[in-house]
């Protein structure tokens, strides 16, 4: 569905991501682990739109994307949640899940989303009045993903969702993501906490400072001398 080659990102003189290729295939969980700095965000951005690519492609659902722009991409059902959620605190919940559907013409269906997403997350619903700003880190990472939701996404890229929350509540916020799988949605997942994520995803990419150090089943990664060992490179699938 998903199919990143090559890919190389520089930011002016310096390299960031060096030719690393990502392939998400329909209906699939895949994580993108690696220490900070790694290039993970960069790569997600790239895929967006958002950073241009010094070398490499980008296809999704087979159409080269290099040629459209981020709201076209959006179109097309790729999305992504960003790093630090970037919800809108001064707006209220519901006009931020608004924003969301700014891709989409209005209408019913928008309506029938934002009722899903308010069944999806009920805490939503009931604050739907308050403004991103007041919400809890756990409710704004809802609304960050309710939001992607809205543009009706058939791919959604996850940069980080656990960031910065209790257990409890990333708990709550895998559970969804595997949710959201099992009903139909394909998911590139970006996250820190590596060992609860791969028990999950159905494959895995490592990168460190920006290149691929592992590619293949998350399965390979459970034990933990496995995943250290492609942390500092030494494990090549
Ligand atoms: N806006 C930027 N300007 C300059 N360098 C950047 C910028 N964003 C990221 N980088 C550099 O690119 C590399 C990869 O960063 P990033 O993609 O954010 O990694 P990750 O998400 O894996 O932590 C890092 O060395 C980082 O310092
Ligand atoms: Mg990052």
């Amino acid at each position: 569905m998903l199919e990143i080659e090559g890919a190389c990102i520089n930011y002016g003189p310096v390299s960031a991501v060096r030719n690393v290729s990502v392939k998400v295939e329909q209906g699939e969980i895949v994580a993108l682990l690696g220490p900070n700095g790694a290039g993970k965000t960069s790569l997600l951005s790239a895929a967006m739109g958002l950073r241009p690519l010094a070398a490499g492609s980008v296809r999704f659902k087979g159409e080269d994307l290099r040629k459209l722009d981020t709201e076209n991409r959006v179109r097309k059902g790729l999305t992504l949640t960003p790093e630090g959620r970037k919800v809108f605190a001064n707006l209220t919940v519901l006009e931020n899940l608004e924003l969301g559907a700014a891709t989409r013409k209005k209408g019913a269906e928008i309506h029938e989303d934002m009722e899903m997403c308010f069944g999806l997350f009920p805490i939503l619903a009931e604050r739907r009045h308050q403004t991103g700003g007041s919400l809890s880190g756990g409710e704004q990472q809802m609304l960050a993903i309710a939001r992607a939701l809205m543009s009706r996404p058939s791919l959604l890229m996850l940069d980080e969702p656990s960031l910065g929350l209790a257990p409890r509540i990333v708990g709550q916020i895998f559970r969804l993501i595997r949710d959201l799988r099992d009903r139909g949605l394909t998911i590139l997942l970006v996250e820190q906490n590596a060992h609860e994520v791969l028990r999950f995803a159905d494959r895995a990419y490592v990168l460190s400072t920006g290149e691929c150090r592992y590619a293949g089943p998350a399965s390979r990664l459970h034990d933990k001398g496995a995943l250290m060992q492609a942390y500092i490179g030494e494990l090549v699938a």
